[in-house]
């Protein structure tokens, strides 16, 4: 595996392997690395001739107060994880080149940008959707593969490659969860004992909530008061949204009908977690 820091380098590999006429996959992360990342590489591997994975923590899609600064850095081990999941390339832009001085361009999706994350960190998808843009100029990949944990994010980026006629294609990888139900993130790590503990009331309230609508519950609003009273037993949490919608536009929803996105942000301590669910009534 290749370690790529020049961006002019990594579009002239992407094109001697486009040229070559191999298929090139590509996911894109912020590294500390863990097994929703890896499981993301493990299908480009299997579904393409090379892979490129990106570590960029991305400072334009994190808000003044937010954990930039702290941000997990974990490179030895995610190169080593990288390498035994088959990527072929690891590429690590600098910040000092993806946004020179004088940067001034940014590209925003609007309309399913203003719910959810979108309304809790105002700028997150901007920032998103500008450093993905700009990984695939640089990577050009044939398939781009990102994480369901992150479902608004997905549909958002859906949304950019299919305005602006990018030539890739989205595919998408289900949520990876620890033994006990937690959703992984690279965020897990900053949570103590304890905390550790409470975090598992967001996989909790999705599977009571999922257990409430297969057993017949249509009301949305049942459905956020069951999940809501789970999540506010837990001594350090704080719901940032409980929100029962539908799964493209976010638009929240009354009933739940054949398909409803179940998604929750919840700060554990100072640690914002999220998790998701689609659920549906046969
Ligand atoms: O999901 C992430 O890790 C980031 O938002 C992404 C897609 C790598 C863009 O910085």
């Amino acid at each position: 595996m290749k370690t790529v820091c020049s961006l002019q380098k990594m579009r002239d590999l992407s094109r001697e392997v486009r040229r070559s006429g191999r298929t090139l996959g590509f996911v894109p992360t912020m590294g500390a690395l863990h097994e929703g990342h890896l499981s993301l590489v493990r299908q480009s591997v299997a579904a393409c001739d090379f892979t490129v994975v990106s570590i960029f923590v991305n400072p334009a899609q994190f808000g003044e107060n937010e954990d930039l600064a702290v941000y997990p850095e974990d490179l030895e081990n995610d190169r080593q994880k990288l390498l035994s999941a088959g990527a072929d390339i690891l590429f690590l832009p600098a910040a000092a080149d993806i946004y020179p001085p004088g940067f001034k361009t940014h590209v925003s999706v609007s309309g399913i940008t203003g719910q959810l994350c979108g309304k809790s960190r105002p700028g997150f998808f901007r920032g998103v959707t500008t450093v993905v843009l700009k990984l695939f100029h640089l990577v050009e990949p044939d398939t781009a593969f990102f994480g369901e944990k992150d479902r608004q994010q997905l549909e958002v980026v859906k949304t950019l490659v299919r305005d602006l006629n990018l030539d890739v294609t989205i595919a998408s990888g289900p949520i990876v969860r620890e033994a006990d139900g937690l959703a992984m993130s690279s965020r897990n790590r900053y949570l103590s004992a304890t905390e550790r503990a409470s975090a598992l009331c967001l996989s909790q309230a999705l599977s009571a909530a999922r257990k409430r609508v297969d057993a017949g519950e249509g009301s949305a609003d049942n459905l956020r008061r069951e999940m809501r009273g789970i999540i506010e037993m837990e001594k350090f949490a704080e719901v940032d949204y409980i929100s029962v919608c539908d799964p493209r536009s976010f638009e929240e929803l009354e009933e739940v009908g054949r398909e409803a996105l179940i998604a929750l942000a919840v700060k554990i301590g100072g640690t914002r977690l999220i998790d998701n669910c689609i659920v549906g009534r046969k």
